[in-house]
């Protein structure tokens, strides 16, 4: 990479085609903003600094960056009064005079690092003043057409609104990605005026303007022609969007991931898996997701920001922040929230929603039950309909149930409270009081039968009806119960 190398990413402009009340380059696409991906490209190159042109609601984009990449400058421009004048704002705010000048727009999120870097050498090497990364089209419209002479040498760029009609016919265009010698961009960008079409400062003129320099310039087609392509409505961003996920799905599938459904799986560009995954159909794996080796993952799952382990089972999921451990089994129709964390060969099964809470090894939590704020021992099983009763309606309390435990169906345990290693409780029982280790809390009192309740407390219903049937042995209820 060359020496001394400064990447400029323009993102002052507002954006109105996108009708939206946050920023078209904050837009997000697999799991990062737009400007985050032409960042992330950017940084491959390791250049050795980064400035990012703000303007429209340059708060919001300036803290996004910041936050993503605090190593990033950031240039404003005041009024957005052209491309020419917004990279003299960053030449300016950078104080850069010596070296490569990359120049790319923050609203092209294909784009990839590999790409620039092979555009920069290229350019580098051809020791040029302006590299121009072309697209040949088949539908140049819009953009700044690249115009060369008999001999196919680059003149010049020459914008859509001020083309003659012969000029539009070239199907070479400006991707907008252009690569200077600092020198001469220094010095041209004082030169540039705006007598033209739309009374903006054109970077593109610095091409017209080495040439009368006597210097050189080239261009250079890029032969994937979706990473220069730039978002402007929501209908691209879904293209793209779209266009990204199956790159992203397909690198994985290349690297040794099975992936049943490309067209309904989604991968962020953030998510690592492990060889041999396998990922069912209708599953999102978001965020900074990361999957263990061997482990199956859907169908109908969506993880954010969660740790699988290896070998690990997930089945039609929702989870955020959650860790599971390897060889561990979550689902189908489980909800884990934050803090969720499942212990090497755990159990979080159907219906079940787990909160802020720490399932040991081997633990189980396999039916319908709400487990929020507890620590459960390693080897533990939880009956069936277990409510962890974490909320007291003021603050927050835990449980804590030791190893080995096995409580019963249809408890609840009121937080605070602790259940000792290996004790039990009984079916029912609304634990209130700390059970010692070893010991089994019964809550529900001795069972009580009170005789022909019904016959007399529901008379004249079908309940009734039938109680007496029963008892009396006659079929008056069939009869009665048609007439009612
Ligand atoms: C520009 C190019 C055109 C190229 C096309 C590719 C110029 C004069 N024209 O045209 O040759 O084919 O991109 O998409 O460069 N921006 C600022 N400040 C400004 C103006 C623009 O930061 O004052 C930013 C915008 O936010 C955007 C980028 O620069 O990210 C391009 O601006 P835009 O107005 O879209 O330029 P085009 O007319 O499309
Ligand atoms: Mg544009």
């Amino acid at each position: 990479m060359s020496s001394e190398l400064t990447v400029i990413v323009l993102a002052a402009g507002g954006g109105t085609r996108m009708k939206s009340k946050t920023m078209k380059v904050l837009h997000p696409l697999a799991g990062r903003s737009m400007i985050g991906h032409v960042l992330a490209a950017a940084h491959a190159l390791e250049p050795q600094q980064v400035v990012a042109v703000v303007g429209h609601q340059r708060e919001a984009v300036g803290a996004h960056i910041h936050q993503a990449f605090p190593d990033v400058v950031l240039a404003v421009q005041e009024d957005q009064l052209g491309t020419g004048h917004a990279v003299r704002m960053a030449v300016e705010a950078a104080g850069t005079s010596a070296g490569t000048v990359l120049v790319a727009y923050g609203d092209t999120p294909l784009l990839s690092g590999e790409s620039l870097r092979e555009f920069v050498a290229e350019h580098d090497a051809a020791e040029r003043a302006v590299s121009i990364l072309s697209g040949i089209v088949a539908d140049p419209f819009g953009y700044g057409r690249v115009l060369r002479n008999d001999e196919g040498d680059v003149e010049s760029i020459v914008e859509e609104k001020d083309a003659t009609r012969e000029q539009r016919e070239v199907r070479e265009i400006n991707s907008g990605i252009l690569a200077f010698d600092a020198a001469f961009l220094g010095s041209a960008l004082p030169r540039i005026g705006n007598d033209n079409a739309k009374g903006e400062y054109y970077l593109t003129d610095t091409i017209a303007i080495a040439r009368e320099d006597g210097l050189t310039v080239g261009a250079h087609p890029v032969d994937d022609v979706m990473q220069t392509e730039g978002v402007n409505d929501r209908v691209q961003l879904a293209r793209l969007g779209a266009e990204l996920n199956r790159r992203i799905v397909e690198g994985w599938m290349r690297a040794g991931v099975t992936v049943m459904d490309p067209a309904t799986t989604w991968i962020d560009a953030d998510v690592v898996l492990g060889g041999d995954v396998t990922i069912l159909p209708g599953t999102q794996l978001l965020g900074a997701t990361v999957v263990g080796e061997d482990a199956v993952i859907g169908p109908d799952t969506t993880l954010k920001d969660c740790e699988i382990g290896p070998g690990a089972r997930v089945v039609r999921a929702h989870g955020e922040l959650a860790v599971i451990g390897a060889e561990a089994s979550v689902g189908p129709f489980s909800y884990l929230r934050p803090g969720a964390t499942l212990g090497v060969k755990g159990k979080i099964g159907a219906f079940v929603e787990v909160k802020n809470s720490t399932i040991g090894e081997g633990a189980k939590v396999p039916h319908l039950s709400y487990v929020g704020d507890a620590d459960i021992g390693e080897g533990t099983n939880i009956g069936a309909g277990t409510i962890f009763a974490n909320y007291d309606g003021v603050e927050k309390h835990r449980t804590r149930i030791g190893r080995h435990a096995k409580t019963a169906s249809n408890n609840t345990f009121v937080a605070p409270v602790e259940i000792g290693d290996g004790a039990g409780t009984g079916a029912g029982a609304v634990v209130r009081r700390d059970v010692p280790p070893g010991a089994l809390a019964v809550s529900s009192g001795p069972q009580r039968n009170i005789d022909e309740w019904a016959l007399r407390k529901r008379a004249g219903t079908p309940q009734a009806r039938a109680a007496e049937e029963a008892l009396t042995g006659r079929p008056d209820a069939e009869r009665d119960v048609a007439e009612s």
